[in-house]
């Protein structure tokens, strides 16, 4: 997709479409070139309530279409920008549908950086479908071919087209996450998703990846990830990005902070020996979202050049039941040395992610951030719509939910002290992957894993089980994998440049 920024006036424009966003109650002060496209009688019943459109169609001029769209009065929950982006996403996808692929926006009024950037980045996803394996497409190959953005008499386009670079990349690392965590669990093995890894990190400046198979990982220890692999006919891999900055001072490497990002890669999840139901089994290709996004935010940070060394860790493997699996009161050794009582064997990504924090140790990490769908009772307390935060450390916390607040990515804190820590005490090992039955479930999951965490190192948890699939579309994600937590972990990178 094309995206360009035009300062011409509306004469000069000529495109199937121009999209004009308005807040309710702004009707009456509508820039005059917009006002002159506009037959008399158009705005009778237009109101501009959230997501309320019109489509005029100008007798004259070289524009085909005029779509306005209601912006709503701004008074209800939703940020502004994520107003915005959930307007651009919805009549962008609406048009893409009907077969109009080249869009102009028309941002005078609205103008800024973040506009800019979102915009394109919302044009870029919100007709995304997973379509790979549709023989007949429909409107799956549909997308957008080019977006406009015009802001009239602009002075600083080449500030803004900064923007729309940094909106390419982060789009693509959302489309990355989205295809991983929506290819099926037969084709995104844990072996593949580690040769997606290394797809990413291909070509980009400063970006490796490291591959850990089975005789490394036993040679490295990392008792809880074998465990749960040992079920599994696929071999387990342990995937590492690592991207260090070229950012030189005077010639000297200057000093970076590191952050290290883990992400859960379970890439089928069917609960091992304590088989999940029929039901809820389905969905459990998505279980490597934390690991997608890890991957995919990895890779952006490094395209975007961020003066920050960062780490990606992804444990990747299947669990599954059979012979040779995982047992209920089995006893592991950890990669830390710590014994785990195994009291649920689908209690399984606390275990990878256990040989995951304690390794990301070995990079002496400034911060890490942990990503995994790792309960369900995080969909059950949150919905779809919030991811659930747990940490250590209080500012790294809200740096955390602030990033998401600016990114549409929501996410709401839950506590963890000593009384819930007591929940994973184990009468025969050092920890158990168990709570309290159905009590605090998603508290209990970040209780073991800060076991695991490298002494004195600040560290948050995300929970994302509810937003990493949806179960209906939304105005700017799919059905299916949305990706959730990329723009959101490069947004809290970002953060901490400054
Ligand atoms: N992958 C699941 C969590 C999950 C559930 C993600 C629903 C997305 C949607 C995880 O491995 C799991 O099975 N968790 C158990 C933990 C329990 C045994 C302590 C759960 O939530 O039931
Ligand atoms: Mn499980
Ligand atoms: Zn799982």
């Amino acid at each position: 997709m094309k995206v360009s920024i035009s300062t011409e006036s509306l004469q000069k424009l000529s495109t199937p479409a121009l999209i004009f966003l308005v807040p309710e109650g702004a009707l009456d002060d509508l820039p005059p070139e917009i006002r002159a496209l506009l037959p008399k009688a158009a705005l009778v019943s237009f109101r501009a309530k959230l997501s309320e459109t019109l489509v005029v169609y100008p007798s004259r001029g070289s524009i085909e279409r005029l779509v306005l769209v209601g912006l709503g009065d701004g008074k209800g929950s939703l940020a502004k920008l994520e107003l915005f982006r959930r307007a651009v996403g919805t009549v962008a996808r609406g048009l893409v549908k009907q077969g109009v692929t080249d869009l102009a926006l028309y941002l005078g009024g609205l103008l800024g950086p973040d506009y800019v950037r979102e915009a394109a980045v919302v044009a870029m996803l919100a007709p995304y479908r997973f379509s790979r394996h549709q023989k007949k497409k429909e409107d799956a190959d549909k997308d957008i071919r080019s977006l406009v953005l015009v802001a009239p008499g602009e002075q600083s386009v080449q500030s803004l087209k900064a923007e729309l670079t940094r909106a390419a990349i982060l789009a693509d690392a959302v489309r990355i996450a989205r295809d991983l965590v929506n290819a099926p669990s037969n084709e995104l093995t844990p072996t593949k998703l580690a040769e997606a890894a290394q797809q990413a990190a291909k070509g980009v400046n400063g970006l490796s990846a490291t591959i850990l198979g089975r005789s490394a990982l036993i040679k490295g220890k990392f008792g809880a990830l074998l465990a749960v692999a040992r079920g599994s006919h696929e071999e387990p891999q342990l995937i590492t990005l690592e991207y260090q900055p070229e950012s030189k001072v005077n010639g000297q490497r200057s000093k970076v902070p590191t952050i290290v990002l883990v992400g859960k890669g379970v890439t089928f999840d069917t609960g091992g020996i304590n088989l999940k139901p029929s039901q809820a089994m389905g969905d459990m290709h998505m279980d490597m979202a934390g690991g997608a996004a890890v991957i995919a935010a990895v890779r952006a940070a490094a395209l975007l050049k961020l003066p920050l060394r960062v780490i990606g860790i992804v444990p990747a493997t299947e669990n599954m039941p059979s012979g040779t699996a995982l047992k209920p009161g089995d006893i592991l050794t950890s990669r830390s040395g710590q014994t785990i009582e195994v009291l649920d064997t689908d209690a399984e990504g606390r275990l990878i992610l256990a040989d995951g924090l304690d390794y990301a140790g070995e990079f002496q990490p400034d911060l890490i951030v942990d990503l995994a769908t790792l309960t369900g009772a995080a969909l059950v307390a949150l919905g779809e719509d919030r991811a659930a935060i747990i940490g250590n450390d209080q500012e790294a916390i809200e740096a955390v939910r602030v990033a998401g607040d600016v990114t549409g990515e929501l996410v709401w804190p839950l506590p963890l002290d000593d009384d819930y820590r007591a929940h994973v005490k184990s009468d025969v090992a050092d920890v158990k992957n168990l709570g309290k039955g159905r009590q605090a479930g998603v508290i209990s999951g970040a209780a073991f894993l800060e076991k695991f965490v490298p002494k004195d190192t600040p560290w948050v948890h995300i929970d994302l089980a509810g937003p990493a699939l949806r179960s209906e579309p939304g105005p700017y994600w799919p059905k299916g994998g949305s990706g959730w937590g990329v723009r959101l972990l490069v947004e809290f990178l970002r953060s901490q440049t400054h």
